[in-house]
């Protein structure tokens, strides 16, 4: 957990009662959480976010707040969380969307978040070296990428998860859009037949319209730190990445998601490092 975050809310926040009809956006960190918050949110509310709305509050971090702070939300209750599938509250009348991202660009993103947060980590001045080797053993907030990933691979094709990559949102937003606005269903359904709201929601999520007010998402960064909505996209791994760590870290997605479906995601990220790192 991040050091900021209380143990209660963590306590609290594991025996949740999930509810009929609530709305779980589940991710590991630097995944594309908040974009997908933002999309949901959007999709079941209706209205955009103005300077002075805090989505942390609106769609609070379950083990962060706990359960008292999210029963009191309004129905349907939107929540976060980063707990793994065997971790999180369950209920087959809930809806979870899953979103997961390659492990190189989170490692990067993730590296980033750890030195920027200077009130949650003591990283201002950590390298990404120093960082990768928590990242590969897993000693990092909220434990290790692949535990998180194989826990929820194994629940992707349950009627009530939706499973999104970053990469799709990155490549076709709106079709993402659609996909969680039909999984949705209820008021958000609506949404998927109508053109001109789906462009106004990719308008709202876009990168630029996010990085805009990012108080909105993330408490301020001091001076010379990166911003929660940095610089999004696929491939900026490279510029942190030596060829011996990516080499490591494809070991490591081999090793890991070897015999499971999940071996089979990010075919050509995977090929990129390989070349990377060895370069064949
Ligand atoms: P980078 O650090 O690679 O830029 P999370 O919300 O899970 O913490 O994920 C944060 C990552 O999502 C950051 O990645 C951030 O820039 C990216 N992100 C946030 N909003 C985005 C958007 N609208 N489009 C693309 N990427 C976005």
């Amino acid at each position: 957990m991040p050091m900021g975050f209380p143990v209660a809310g963590f306590e609290s926040g594991l025996g949740y009662r999930a509810a009929p009809g609530d709305i779980f956006v589940a991710t590991y960190p630097k995944c594309g959480t908040t974009w997908m918050q933002y999309i949901v949110w959007l999709l079941v509310r209706g209205r955009s976010l103005g300077a002075d709305d805090r989505l942390t509050e609106l769609f609070p971090h379950l083990e962060e707040v706990g359960a008292d702070t999210i029963g009191t939300l309004p129905q349907p209750r939107l929540i976060k969380t980063h707990l793994s599938a065997s971790l999180v509250p369950w209920n087959t009348d809930a809806k979870y969307v899953w979103v997961v991202r390659n492990p190189f660009d989170c490692a990067v993103s993730f590296f980033h978040h750890t030195r920027g947060f200077v009130h949650h980590y003591d990283f201002a001045d950590g390298t990404f070296d120093d960082f990768f080797e928590c990242f590969i053993e897993g000693r990092v907030d909220f434990g290790d990428y692949f535990d998180h990933l194989l826990s929820w691979y194994a629940r992707k094709d349950e009627a009530n998860v939706l499973f999104v990559t970053y990469e799709a949102m990155h490549a076709d937003a709106r079709s993402v859009i659609v996909d969680v606005a039909t999984f949705l269903g209820g008021t958000a359904l609506e949404t998927a037949e109508d053109a001109a709201r789906v462009d106004w929601i990719a308008a709202e999520t876009s990168f630029g319209s996010m990085r805009r007010d990012q108080r909105r998402w993330s408490s301020e960064r001091p001076p010379g730190m990166p911003d929660f909505v940095r610089k999004g996209g696929i491939g900026d791994w490279r510029s942190c990445f030596s060829p011996e760590q990516a080499a490591r870290l494809v070991e490591a997605f081999e090793r890991r998601t070897a015999g499971t479906g999940a071996a089979a995601l990010w075919p050509e990220i995977l090929a990129e490092a390989r070349r990377y790192a060895y370069g064949a």
